[in-house]
């Protein structure tokens, strides 16, 4: 038998990003991260992945940080290993389509501050809202990586999935991540999804999945031995559930094999002691549920990812209809085809779930619409792999017509305006960004650092004059 040529497998580290926002919605602070840095940058790992999707949100909103500082310093720390970020094309880290010269800053400034990777993914895999931030991470010497978000459906053949991979390249980018959020990726699919991409690109892929439906670490294999180069994964007391594969069981996995990774075990054991902790704390406060961590058969059944189970529960909840849970289940699949079936993927993922909870609390579908369901509806999301259907498009936007250029193209230029609205604030450059991102959430967090400072001020005067007594 021929000897399999030597490859070794690339591993992404995702606990400082993706692991905790799966796990404890985001609220690993930047001081619990600090002390591990430095271990983590001698294990050699391809990536970190530690900055941008909801960190961003959740650090200014929950933990009263500023994401630019945390940045800096975990750039500071981290002097061999690349950086990593989710950004969500012309999204960027919020929720709604911004302006070109909003999102080229943004790249801008990400990379300035310690970006490395840039992963840049558009939830309805529309590249025209991805074509910016590429272009902008190339001019800025970093790495574009474009994620495909992966789902199911007629329209998602392998065909459509070379097709992007070649249109991906095309684009300039430098990698491509098959982005699979919710665990739909079973084993032998991803040896024929990951044959079928290698043979229409010839750049890196790398698969993001999670271990939601509880098969993630058997498609990571399969992928893998079909040529996936970088796998994600997370350290293993933040692994599991709706997390990624353990790093440390990838790595043993793999060994003495032509894909060993080469990381050391002894290393990672170290890491993990460090972690294990604040996932018994997470568990005590009930920070982290139970719920997240067992496996969710629903998700393969309903092909929706786990967080968007949870807030479908919370969101009937709130109305007090918790019975109704299985009938919005049901509602899911066919909104998702009203609406192109699109992948399921913020922000596409909240517009669809929501849009299901009214159709079936209301008892009449599409009687409530909300203002995103007319946005999508509208073409201003970007276009979908399939048609809208017209009935319903008709019944929630009547006989306005849609757009069909790329959103962004009717976008004016932001920063000027913002840089003006928010001026009185301004302590950094990154500072209009964030206003930009969330002006309120900004606002707030932006009088929070002022009154820090004031008191950080007024006892430095009192110590001083505590030293020097007069
Ligand atoms: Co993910």
């Amino acid at each position: 038998m021929a000897e399999i040529e030597k490859k070794p497998l690339k591993i992404t580290e995702t606990v400082l990003r993706d692991a905790h926002q799966s796990l404890i919605a985001t609220r690993m602070t930047t001081e619990q991260m600090l002390p591990i840095v430095d271990k983590m940058d001698q294990v050699g790992f391809h990536a970190v992945e530690c900055w941008g999707g909801a960190t961003f949100d959740a650090s200014l909103r929950f933990l009263k940080e500023d994401p630019w500082e945390r940045l800096r310093k975990l750039r500071a720390g981290f002097k061999n290993t690349k950086l990593q970020m989710l950004f969500r094309g012309q999204n960027i880290l919020g929720y709604n389509h911004y302006a070109d010269d909003v999102v080229e800053y943004f790249v801008q400034k990400s990379i300035a501050n310690g970006i490395d990777i840039i992963r840049i993914f558009d939830c309805l895999n529309d590249l025209r809202n991805l074509e910016t931030a590429v272009k902008a991470a190339n001019k800025e010497n970093g790495h574009a990586q474009v994620a495909l978000a992966y789902t199911l459906g007629d329209a998602y053949t392998l065909e459509y999935w070379k097709d992007m991979a070649k249109r991906i390249e095309e684009m300039g980018a430098k990698s491509l991540c098959i982005k699979d959020m919710a665990g739909l990726l079973v084993p032998a699919k991803a040896t024929e999804l990951v044959q079928a991409l290698k043979e229409s690109c010839s750049i890196p892929i790398d698969l993001h999945t999670h271990y939601t439906s509880g098969v993630a670490s058997m498609t990571y294999m399969k992928a893998v031995e079909a040529g996936c180069d970088i796998i994600d994964t997370a350290m293993s007391p933040f692994s599991m559930g709706t997390s990624q594969p353990a790093t440390e069981v990838m790595v043993e996995a793999f060994k003495d094999t032509p894909y060993d990774t080469g990381l050391d075990q002894t290393k990672l054991a170290e890491i993990a002691d460090y972690f294990r902790p604040m996932r018994e704390e997470a568990l005590k406060s009930g920070l982290m549920n139970t719920k997240v961590l067992g496996v969710n058969i629903q998700t393969l059944r309903y092909q929706v990812p786990g967080g968007m189970l949870s807030n479908l529960v919370s969101q009937l909840k709130e109305m007090g209809q918790e019975d109704k849970y299985e009938q919005v289940l049901e509602e899911v699949p066919k909104v998702r085809k009203d609406f192109g079936e699109p992948p399921l993927v913020t922000p596409s993922s909240q517009i669809v779930g929501t849009q299901a909870v009214l159709n079936v609390v209301s008892g009449e579908r599409y009687k409530m619409v909300t203002k995103e369901s007319k946005k999508i509806l509208m073409g201003e999301f970007g276009q979908t792999v399939k048609p809208f259907n017209p009935e319903v498009q008709k019944k929630c936007i009547g006989d306005a017509k849609p757009i069909t250029c790329r959103p962004a193209d009717l976008i004016k230029p932001q920063l000027e305006d913002i840089e003006k609205e928010m001026a009185q604030y301004k302590q950094q450059d990154e500072d209009v960004l964030t206003y930009a991102l969330f002006p309120q959430v900004a606002t707030e967090f932006f009088k929070y650092r002022e009154a820090q400072q004031n008191k950080v001020d007024a006892s430095e005067a009192d110590t001083e004059n505590k030293a020097y007594p007069v």
